[in-house]
């Protein structure tokens, strides 16, 4: 069984749409977002974790928001700047923006402890990069992934395979009752993704691309 790490429910429910029925749950469990200007270490050092704790096959998913004209910003940083600035003060500075382009991306980063064989879905090993993300205290010896307890220092590093996906659209003044987050001022294909209905989101959403790449390749697993 394969666990969903995620405090939404919804985020499950989306991703049983792409995986065989009953062989995906949803795992409450909270780990270290570790500071990153790029998603793929955040989910990859999550999944380590998670897959540590859970001792089972688990996918973790880390989303957000990149605006062009301000370089991607926020980016991995999308959750903090949601609940301080909010989502009509980043329309407001997209406003002042020649260029109002802005994409969600996902990345979903999968572990059951085990290798990989090369594909073109990048594998994250737990390199000296994510070792330091991870901060001084998770670092163990020679660059591994360094977690804690019995795996911990010394221990080779768990690989996780990183599944991408990506919806380019605008930011447009907020408009729209459904979805979260920064859903009223993400402009797709002429509508906003608050102003879709959940399936036709997911049709189009980072996730959901994201979600079919793991999919497909998990068939074979
Ligand atoms: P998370 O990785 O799913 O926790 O999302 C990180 C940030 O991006 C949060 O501020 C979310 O509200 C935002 N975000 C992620 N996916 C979406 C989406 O599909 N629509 C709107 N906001 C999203």
């Amino acid at each position: 069984m394969l666990r969903y790490v995620t405090t939404n429910p919804g985020k499950v429910r989306e991703a049983e749409r792409y995986l065989p029925d009953g062989s995906v749950e949803r795992l409450d469990f909270d780990y270290t977002e570790v500071q990153a200007d790029d998603l793929g270490p955040i989910a990859a050092q999550g999944a380590r974790e998670a897959y540590r704790h859970a001792d089972a096959p688990v996918l973790v998913d880390d989303a957000g928001l990149f605006v062009e004209g301000l370089d991607g910003f926020p980016g991995p940083y999308s959750s903090y700047v949601e609940e301080t600035l909010g989502i009509e003060r980043v329309h407001e500075v997209a406003s002042e923006l020649d260029d109002r382009r802005a994409a969600f991306r996902c990345t979903l980063g999968y572990c059951d402890g085990e290798g990989f064989a090369a594909s073109p879905d990048p594998v994250d090993q737990g390199d000296r990069d994510a070792a330091a993300a991870a901060g001084p205290d998770a670092a163990g010896e020679g660059g591994s992934d360094g977690e804690g307890g019995a795996a911990g220092a010394g221990a080779e590093p768990l690989p996780v395979k990183l599944f991408e996906g990506y919806v380019p659209g605008r930011i447009v003044a907020p408009r729209g009752d459904g979805g979260f987050g920064y859903d009223p001022i993400f402009e797709h294909d002429g509508e906003t993704f608050a102003e879709m209905d959940t399936d036709r989101k997911n049709a189009v959403s980072h996730r959901g691309r994201a979600l079919e790449k793991f999919a497909e390749w998990y068939a074979d697993r």
